[in-house]
């Protein structure tokens, strides 16, 4: 029977701050294929989310299809904006939430990943943040413009960059975005469809060159609006599932699930030919030139 088998590698998650994400959900699925799973966590969050698993929170979360429970290798407290300790500024060396921590900078976490495991096979990219997500784009400032693209775009080139020279010959890196890239959604602002655009085309860019350079396969997901920490600082997401199931050929809204399910299939071996895609997951609703649910349609 052919069946997606990752037993032996060793996936690196980064973008986990509780069991309702999208990281959480192909962390879980890479897991029931075999994989051993290290997790990077937003350094703010870290600590509550250590403390949220230790008390049982996601425990329902985490039943694996055998029985087991989905266990997590190691949590790595990260900040994808900074790349060394010198990137960090002073307020935030100094910052409650980061004081304590040790190494959450993108190049001492995969130090520290090398040090322990040796090597990883699988990348994973859940993370996007716009301090000014809900401002359009005319209203948004150059900073807020710029902490997008660093926060959602840069911050894969350089995981990449770092992790390639861990990642042997067949490995996989990943990356999920939003339509929002390709079409203008009211709503989806503070520069943010542009990080994602920029995130898919790196996709490209950097499927050629790690896959020249090291045999690494690069893709992305785009996926269909979902109810996440993330989606409801956006403020409209419920309407966006709606229109999803009033709109997409397979009238529904994406399950958490069937993004887990493609994560698993273009991380694994039977995806060796595929690299540089942006696949959507997303019910078909991308392929719509107009809304069947508009009032204009209605006789
Ligand atoms: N939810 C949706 O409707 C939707 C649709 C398409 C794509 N996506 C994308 O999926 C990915 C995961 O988002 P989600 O919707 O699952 O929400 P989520 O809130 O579960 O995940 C986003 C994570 O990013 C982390 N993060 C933010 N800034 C960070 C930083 N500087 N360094 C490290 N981590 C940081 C947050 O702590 C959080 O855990 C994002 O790229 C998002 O744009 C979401």
């Amino acid at each position: 029977m052919l069946s997606i088998n990752l037993r032996g590698k060793t996936a690196f998650v980064v973008g986990i701050g509780d069991d309702k994400g999208f990281g959480w959900a192909i962390a879980k699925m890479l897991a029931e294929a075999g994989a051993k799973i290290l997790v990077g966590t937003w350094a703010p969050v870290y600590k509550i989310f250590l403390m949220s698993l230790e008390q049982g929170k996601f425990d329902e979360s985490r039943q694996l299809s055998d029985g087991s429970l989905l266990n997590f290798e190691k949590i790595y407290p990260i900040d994808a904006v900074y790349d060394t300790l010198d990137d960090v500024p002073e307020d935030i060396k100094e910052n409650k939430r980061y004081k304590d921590l040790d190494g959450y900078v993108i190049a001492d976490v995969l130090k520290s990943i090398q040090q322990s495991y040796g090597s990883i096979d699988i990348l994973v990219h859940s993370l996007a943040n716009a301090p000014e997500i809900q401002k359009p784009l005319l209203e948004t400032s150059r900073k807020g413009y710029l902490a997008a693209i660093s926060s959602s775009s840069y911050s894969f080139v350089s995981l990449l960059a770092h992790s390639a020279p861990i990642m042997s010959p067949g490995s996989a890196a990943l990356s999920l975005t939003y339509i929002a890239s390709e079409r203008a959604i009211p709503g989806y602002g503070g520069g943010m469809s542009s990080a994602k655009a920029a995130l898919e085309s790196d996709t490209r860019v950097l499927a050629w060159e790690a896959g020249r350079r090291y045999g690494i396969r690069v893709n992305a997901i785009s996926a269909g609006a979902a109810s996440t920490r993330a989606a409801r600082a956006i403020g409209f997401i419920e309407e966006m599932i709606q229109y999803s199931i009033a709109n997409s050929p397979l009238a529904k809204a994406v399950t958490m699930e069937e993004v887990g399910h493609t994560a698993a299939f273009l991380c694994s071996p039977l995806a060796s030919g595929i690299t540089g895609v942006t696949l959507h997951v997303d019910q078909g609703l991308h392929i719509m030139g107009i809304a069947v649910d508009s009032p204009s349609l209605a006789k």
